[in-house]
């Protein structure tokens, strides 16, 4: 598949949007600070904190905390690792149904409730594997991302 080159000039701090990129979802969240806060607040309760595991290879410059090159940037594969279903975006912080009190934002999934952070680490002792895939990609601009 060719590589997707996606404008996110118009992408406001909190918003995801979704592109397709070799027929799958490819997620591009823009985090606000109050986000990447979240992300550092729950290091010690996701299972692969620095995406070292390689069932999904993270690329070398998302083997980091925010999973990404720039840390309010997130791009990542919207599909579980487990057994492929589509979680569904919990970004807000707070208590919702079926999560935890203390929920900092990220995706629960629906089918067998893999819970996952706003970089796309998984919560521990979740049937999922592994950390949400983040493609390759570069930055073309500010505001230009190349997927692919
Ligand atoms: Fe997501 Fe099973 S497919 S938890």
């Amino acid at each position: 598949g060719a590589p997707v080159e996606v404008d996110i000039s118009a992408l406001a701090p909190g918003q995801k949007m979704t592109v397709e990129w070799r027929g799958k979802p490819v997620w591009i969240l823009r985090r606000t600070p109050e986000q990447l806060a979240g992300i550092k607040k729950v290091d010690a309760e996701v299972a692969d904190p620095q995406s070292k595991r390689t069932a999904y290879p993270t690329p070398e410059y998302a083997q980091n905390e925010y999973r990404s090159i720039k840390p309010e940037i997130f791009v990542a594969v919207g599909i579980c690792t487990h057994l492929g279903c589509s979680p569904t975006d919990k970004l807000q912080p707070g208590p919702q149904p079926s999560l935890p009190d203390d929920w900092q934002g990220g995706f629960l999934c629906p089918c067998h409730g893999s819970t996952f952070d706003l970089a796309g680490r998984v919560y521990k002792n979740k049937p999922a594997p592994d950390n949400l895939e983040v493609p390759p990609y570069t930055f073309l601009s500010d505001t230009r991302l190349l997927i692919g």
